[in-house]
């Protein structure tokens, strides 16, 4: 299901959308949850609440449904991505692009993100420094594909964050954006909470499963015809998807894979 192509015709069987999605919703309620303060402003007679700042870096699939939840719930949202293109998206949501002007291209093939360089690395966090230290939670989604996830947040930032504040790591598991995190667990450091949750959808098992079902459903379709397996290789949809047929490998992403293991 992964390996099927990131195309629009494709959408109905995109799982990885589906699925991260869920997870960007989901990371903000841990956050909300977690964090001893209110995410909308409210004025009382008891009082006025200023709004929670929520960072969102990785404006993919999962950072843009966790800025959508984190602004209905009334937090003032910021959000960073190295793709310059999501501006538009993360501004139409409500919230602010953190526009990190770089000197190198930073966008890889099929609209995903490229590993930054050493000095890419060192500027974004520069201009990161004080955006995560005045933020009252801090959701983490950046990946890029085939590579460890970019440590992003960095020991020093957390140790300026408020106290209480939450950091929701959600590629603990592929290495990690945030330098305490660990997967599958909340540690505390410096008075901030960093939680590294696996499996964000599975908590959300009702809609996670029935818009996977409609993943899997979509794509059989293209497969079967008159309820016999009709697999069209011209269809880059099939021969993206298919891993092996034939005793042959067919996939050229797990073709290099399994190369680059063999060597
Ligand atoms: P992903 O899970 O690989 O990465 C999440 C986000 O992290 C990406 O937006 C990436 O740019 C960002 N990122 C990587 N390194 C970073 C760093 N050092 N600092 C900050 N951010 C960093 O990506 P995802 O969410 O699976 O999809 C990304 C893109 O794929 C989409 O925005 C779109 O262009 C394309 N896509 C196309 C679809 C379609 O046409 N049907 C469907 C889904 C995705």
């Amino acid at each position: 299901m992964e390996l099927v192509p990131r195309i629009s015709r494709a959408q109905s069987m995109d799982a990885l959308s589906s699925q991260a999605s869920i997870g960007g919703y989901k990371a903000v309620l841990l956050a909300a949850v977690q964090l001893p303060k209110y995410f909308p402003m409210l004025t009382t007679a008891a009082g006025t609440i200023a709004p929670a700042k929520v960072l969102v870096i990785g404006a993919g699939v999962a950072g843009l449904q966790a800025i959508a939840t984190a602004r209905r719930l009334g937090a003032v949202v910021e959000a960073f991505d190295v793709r310059p293109e999501v501006k538009e998206q993360v501004q139409s949501l409500g919230a602010q692009f953190i526009d990190v002007s770089f000197e190198e291209d930073t966008r890889g093939e099929g609209g995903y993100a490229k590993e930054l360089s050493q000095a890419a690395q060192e500027h974004t966090q520069q201009v990161l420094t004080a955006h995560v230290q005045q933020s009252d939670v801090v959701i983490t989604t950046a990946q890029v594909p085939g590579k460890r996830a970019p440590r992003i947040v960095t020991e020093a930032m957390v140790s300026g964050m408020k106290p209480g504040s939450v950091v929701v790591d959600m590629a603990a598991d592929q290495g990690g954006n945030c330098a305490y995190s660990e997967a599958g667990a909340t540690v505390v450091h410096h008075g901030v909470t960093i939680m590294g949750p696996i499996n964000l959808p599975a908590t959300v098992a009702a809609d996670a499963s029935q818009l996977y079902a409609k993943n899997i459903s979509a794509l059989l379709k293209l497969m079967v015809k008159d309820g016999a397996l009709a697999l069209d290789f011209d269809d880059e949809i099939i021969s993206g998807a298919c891993v092996t047929y034939g005793g042959e490998i067919r996939n050229e992403r797990v073709k290099s894979m399994l190369e680059t293991a063999a060597v």
